[in-house]
C-alpha cells in the first residue's frame, strides 16, 4: 500500500488532541509527512496556522476534514497512514469505526481511551483482524496507562524473573479534568453491566499463554505504613494494562499479581474520595443528572496552562518475588501534559523505532517498552530505584 503519510492526528482541535498536536508540532523528525483530522476546518486550520507560527520551518501539517462516524472517509484516511493517533472521545461513543477502519487496513494505532469497556469490546471485535493485517493497536498512551505499564515494567525489570511476582502500584497526582475525561467517566459509570459482560467474554476469549498466570487483584482501602498513604483501589483501566503486559511478557513471571490504588494523605481524604465514587456511580445511572454533571465542564475544556504548569505525578511501585522487594518510583509532569507527550511519543516509537514484532491489540510494555520509556525521559519523567532489598 503506498502511505503517504506518516502520521495523522484524529482529533486534533479537542483538548488532549490539541496538546498532543503542540507536542508534535516540534518534535517531528525533518521530512515527516502528517495531518491533523477532525471534523471542523476552520478549528483545524487555526491550530495548523499557530503550529507553523510557532515552528518556522518545522514540517508544516496537512489539514483533513473527517467525521468520526464516516467510514468510507476514515477508511481512505488510515489507508494512506502509517500511524493513526486517536484522541477523539469519548471512545465508546465515538471510537470504534477509526479502529475497525486501521485494523482492516494494517495501519497502526494509538489512542487515550481511559474505558475498559472500549478496551474490551475492541479485543473481542477487532484483535483477529488486526493480528491478520498485523496493525498494532496500542490503547491507553496517556497518563492512563503509560507511567503505570512501563512503571510496572520498570521495576519488574529490577526482579528475578523465574519467581512469582506481586506488584502493587500507588498514583498521587495533582491538576485538574478536562471536559472529554469527565464525560467518558460518567458515561463508563452509566455502563457497569456492559462493562462486566465486556470484561467476562475478554477473559474467556483471552488466555494467558504458556502456562503462565497474571491477575489484576482488586485490594481493600488500608494505610500502606511504607509511604505514609491511605490507598483507595482503583481497579481500572491501568489495573487492567499492566496485569495484560504481565500476561504478554515472560519476564513477569510464571504467576503476576498486579494491585493499583490511589495514594491519599489522611483517612478523612479517603472517606471523602470513597464517598464521591459511590456518588458519582450513583448520578451516572440518571441520564438528565449525568448530561447535566457533564455540561458543568464541557467537552474541548480543560485545566488551564497555569494550572498545568503547577502540576505533577508520582508513581511508587513496590514488588516482591521470592525474598527480594524492590520500591521503585515514576513521576512526571502535569496528567494531561504527559498525556500529549506520550501519546505523541508512542506514536513517534511505533513509526521509527526498533521495537518487539507485535501485532493486534498489544499494550505500551509489549508494543515498545524501554524505547517509549528512553523517549519520555527527555521530558521529564524520571523512572528511579528508591530502595531495595
Ligand atoms: N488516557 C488518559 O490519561 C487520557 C488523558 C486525556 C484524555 N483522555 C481521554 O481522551 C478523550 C478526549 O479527551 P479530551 O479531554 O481531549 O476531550 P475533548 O476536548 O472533548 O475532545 C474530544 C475530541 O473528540 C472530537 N469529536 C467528538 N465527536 C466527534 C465526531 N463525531 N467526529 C469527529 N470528532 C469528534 C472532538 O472534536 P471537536 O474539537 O470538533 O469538538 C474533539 O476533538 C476522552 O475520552 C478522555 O477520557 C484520556
Amino acid at each position: 500500500m503506498d502511505r503517504d503519510l506518516d502520521l495523522a492526528l484524529v482529533g486534533a482541535t479537542g483538548f488532549t488532541g490539541r496538546l498532543t498536536a503542540r507536542h508534535l508540532a516540534g518534535r517531528v523528525p525533518a521530512g515527516t509527512r502528517w495531518a491533523l483530522a477532525g471534523r471542523r476546518e476552520d478549528a483545524l486550520t487555526q491550530l495548523r496556522d499557530e503550529l507553523v507560527a510557532a515552528h518556522p520551518g518545522a514540517p508544516v501539517p496537512e489539514v483533513l476534514v473527517v467525521d468520526s462516524h464516516d467510514e468510507p472517509a476514515l477508511a481512505a484516511l488510515v489507508r494512506r497512514t502509517q500511524v493513526v493517533i486517536a484522541a477523539v472521545g469519548p471512545y465508546l461513543e465515538h471510537g470504534e469505526p477509526l479502529l475497525a477502519a486501521c485494523a482492516r487496513a494494517g495501519t497502526d494505532y494509538v489512542d487515550l481511551v481511559g474505558e475498559p469497556e472500549f478496551v474490551d469490546r475492541m479485543f473481542l471485535a477487532h484483535h483477529a483482524t488486526a493480528v491478520a493485517s498485523g496493525a498494532r493497536i496500542v490503547h491507553a498512551c496517556g497518563f492512563d496507562s503509560v507511567p503505570h505499564d512501563l512503571g510496572a515494567l520498570h521495576a519488574v525489570q529490577q526482579l528475578p524473573g523465574d519467581r512469582p511476582i506481586t506488584l502493587r502500584g500507588v498514583v498521587r497526582a495533582t491538576g485538574g479534568v478536562s471536559g472529554g475525561t469527565l464525560a467518558s467517566l460518567l458515561n463508563a459509570f452509566s455502563r457497569l453491566g456492559p462493562m462486566r459482560t465486556a470484561a467476562r467474554e475478554r477473559k474467556a476469549a483471552d488466555p494467558v499463554a504458556d502456562g503462565r498466570a497474571a491477575t489484576g487483584v482488586t485490594g481493600r482501602p488500608r494505610r500502606d505504613p511504607d509511604l505514609g498513604l491511605w490507598l483507595l483501589p482503583l481497579p481500572a483501566i491501568d489495573q487492567d494494562v499492566v496485569s495484560r503486559s504481565g500476561a504478554a511478557l515472560a519476564s513477569y513471571g510464571p504467576d503476576f499479581r498486579y494491585s493499583h490504588y490511589a495514594g491519599l494523605g489522611n483517612p478523612l481524604v479517603l472517606g471523602g474520595a470513597l464517598a464521591g465514587v459511590t456518588v458519582g456511580l450513583l448520578a451516572a445511572q440518571v441520564g438528565p443528572v449525568r448530561r447535566f454533571a457533564s455540561s458543568r465542564l464541557p467537552q474541548g475544556t480543560g485545566p488551564s496552562d497555569e494550572v498545568r504548569a503547577a502540576a505533577s505525578f508520582t508513581v511508587d511501585f513496590r514488588g516482591t518475588a521470592g525474598t527480594q522487594w524492590v520500591h521503585t518510583r515514576v513521576t512526571g509532569p502535569d496528567p494531561y501534559d504527559l498525556s500529549g507527550i506520550a501519546l505523541a511519543e508512542a506514536a513517534l516509537c511505533l513509526r521509527h523505532d526498533d521495537n518487539p514484532p507485535t501485532a493486534g491489540q498489544v499494550t505500551t510494555a509489549q508494543a515498545m517498552g524501554t524505547a517509549l520509556t528512553r523517549r519520555l525521559e527527555e521530558y521529564g519523567v524520571t523512572f528511579e530505584v528508591v530502595a531495595r532489598g
